[in-house]
């Protein structure tokens, strides 16, 4: 049996904060650890900074989404194999959209783990059809469990994936809207499910920004700067149990600084 944590969005560096301080303590728990690290750098992408903080603090790999390449730093980064970015982009996108990890379980024997990311396509920028991308992934031998991140706005969207998947994936989980969805399910066929995993940043803020600048921009309609909210924050995810390529549990996992 895998016991494997995903950790959705870190935001900015009160995101990295948490997750720096809090992860370590909990790492032992688990034998993988995924982190969507989209935001980890400012609010928007992943620099080399933010990279090495993240695999430094526990992550066995990061996988990312809309905001892959606000910085260039992450061209340098993409040969990593713990790197991930969406699958459904243009043949010839740099890096890898998905990865096959061999991750020893509780038995002692070595475990396939295939972490996927994608993009959805309802209110976002557009990219390919990530239903046909990943039915295509799905033909590729020696995948083992495979650990969907389904990086997409629309619930929608989101619950037709996990629908899709039921039975073929162990784990669909949704990022990008940065709130935790109650759904938490085990789909028919042993698909680990929720809709958002939440994400891991600043509490009292707009999914991530200082509410300022929203607030400002939804009564004005004028553009405003976006800012990192400072303060106390907190991490989200999900723990999903894998058995023989199927999820058995999934449970949320919520953890809040204090004190700051
Ligand atoms: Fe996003
Ligand atoms: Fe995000």
């Amino acid at each position: 049996m895998l016991r494997v944590l995903f950790v959705g969005d870190v935001y900015g560096k009160p995101g990295r904060r948490v997750l720096a301080s809090h992860l370590p303590t909990i790492r032992s728990q688990f034998h993988f650890v995924i982190v969507n690290g989209e935001n980890a750098a400012g609010g928007f992408g992943l620099n080399r900074e933010s990279f090495n903080i993240i695999t430094r603090a526990g992550a066995d790999c990061i996988t990312l989404g809309n905001h892959a390449w606000h910085h260039k730093e992450v061209f340098d980064l993409l040969p990593d194999p713990r790197l991930i970015r969406p699958l459904n982009l243009p043949l010839g996108t740099p890096g890898n959209g998905f990865r096959r990890f061999d991750v020893i379980g509780d038995t002692g024997r070595s475990e396939r783990l295939t972490v996927v990311n994608a993009l959805g396509r309802v209110f976002m920028e557009p990219s390919g059809n990530p239903f046909t991308a990943l039915d295509e992934l799905l033909t590729r031998p020696d995948l083992g469990a495979v650990f969907l991140d389904f990086h997409a706005e629309a619930t929608s969207e989101k619950a037709a994936m996990g629908q899709f998947l039921a039975g073929r994936a162990a784990a669909v989980i949704g990022t990008h809207t940065h709130v935790a969805t109650a759904d938490t399910r085990i789909l028919p066929g042993g698909t680990a499910f929720q809709t958002d995993a939440g994400f891991t940043g600043p509490m009292d803020s707009v999914i991530g920004a200082d509410p300022s600048g929203p607030v400002q921009r939804f009564t004005t309609e004028l553009p405003h700067r976006f800012g990192v909210k400072e303060g106390a924050a907190e991490l989200n995810g999900v723990i999903v149990h894998i058995q023989d390529g199927r999820a058995v549990q999934i449970e949320r996992y919520h953890y809040e600084e204090e004190g700051l």
